[in-house]
C-alpha cells in the first residue's frame, strides 16, 4: 500500500552519467517517487532534463515518476510528459490559466494533478482549486537550482494549506521541494507537508539507505508529536 507520508529524491542532485545506477539505489534505498525536475530556461533561470531522459527511466523503474514542471506553456506539453511515463505531474499556479480543465485532462490521461506555487505566490492562488487536485506543491526555494537553503516562510504556507484542506476533509497531499534534509524534514512534517521532495540531502551524502531511513524516523516523530 501507498505510505502517507513519501521520499521524492529529486535526480537533479543525482550523478547523470550513471543515472541508472542512481535510480537503482534509491529504489533500494526504499524511496516512494522519483522526483523529476523539467526545466526550460523561461519559467526559471536554468535548463534541465525532459522527455527522453524520463522515458528511459521509465523502463529501468517501477517507482512513480513525479514529473515538475517548471516550464512556461505548460498545458501544451503535459501530454507527452504523461506518454512518456510520468504518473504525476505539477504544473505552477503562476503559469496555469486554467487549473480545474488542466486537472481534468491530467485525469483523463491517467495522471494525478499536482499545482505549485512559487515562494512569493499566495496559497489563495491554489487552495480554491483543492478539490480538482491530488496534490500541491509548496516551493520551499526559488525554482531553478538544487542545494539552494530553505525559506522558512514555507512552514506558515504548509500550515495554511493543511488547515484549509482538514477544514473541507479534502484528502490532498502536500508536497514541499526545496531545501528539505534530515535537518529539517522534522519541522517541515509538523508544519503539514507528506511527500518531501530531497536532492542535495538524499544524493550529496554517502548512503541513501541510511538517510532516507532516518528521515522515516524522524517524520514518524513528528507525527506522533502533532
Ligand atoms: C528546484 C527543484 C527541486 C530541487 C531540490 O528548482 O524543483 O526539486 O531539485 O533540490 P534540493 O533538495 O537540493 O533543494
Ligand atoms: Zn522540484
Amino acid at each position: 500500500m501507498e505510505r502517507a507520508d513519501r521520499i521524492a529524491p529529486s535526480i537533479l542532485s543525482a550523478d547523470f552519467a550513471r543515472l541508472g545506477e542512481e535510480i537503482a539505489k534509491i529504489e533500494r534505498a526504499d524511496a516512494d517517487l522519483i522526483h523529476f525536475d523539467v526545466m526550460d530556461g523561461h519559467f526559471v533561470p536554468n535548463i534541465s532534463i525532459g522527455v527522453p531522459v524520463l522515458e528511459s527511466l521509465r523502463k529501468v523503474t517501477r517507482l512513480p515518476l513525479d514529473a515538475h514542471l517548471m516550464i512556461d506553456n505548460p498545458e501544451k506539453y503535459v501530454e507527452v510528459f504523461v506518454k512518456a511515463g510520468a504518473n504525476s505531474v505539477s504544473v505552477h499556479a503562476e503559469v496555469c490559466r486554467d487549473i480545474p480543465a488542466l486537472a481534468r485532462r491530467l485525469h483523463d490521461l491517467g495522471a494525478r494533478a499536482s499545482i505549485g506555487i512559487n515562494p512569493e505566490t499566495d496559497v489563495d492562488r491554489v487552495l480554491p482549486f483543492a478539490g480538482h487536485l491530488d496534490m500541491i506543491l509548496v516551493m520551499s526555494v526559488h525554482p531553478g537550482f538544487g542545494g539552494q537553503e530553505f525559506i522558512p516562510e514555507a512552514l506558515g504556507k504548509l500550515r495554511a494549506i493543511r488547515t484549509e484542506l482538514d477544514r473541507r476533509g479534502l484528502k490532498v497531499d502536500i508536497e514541499i521541494d526545496g531545501g528539505v534534509k534530515l535537518a529539517n524534514i522534522a519541522e517541515v512534517k509538523a508544519a503539514g507537508a507528506n511527500v518531501f521532495v530531497s536532492g542535495t540531502g538524499i544524493f550529496g551524502e554517502p548512503d541513501y539507505t541510511a538517510v532516507i531511513r532516518e528521515m522515516r524516523q524522524r517524520i514518524a516523530l513528528a507525527e506522533g508529536q502533532r
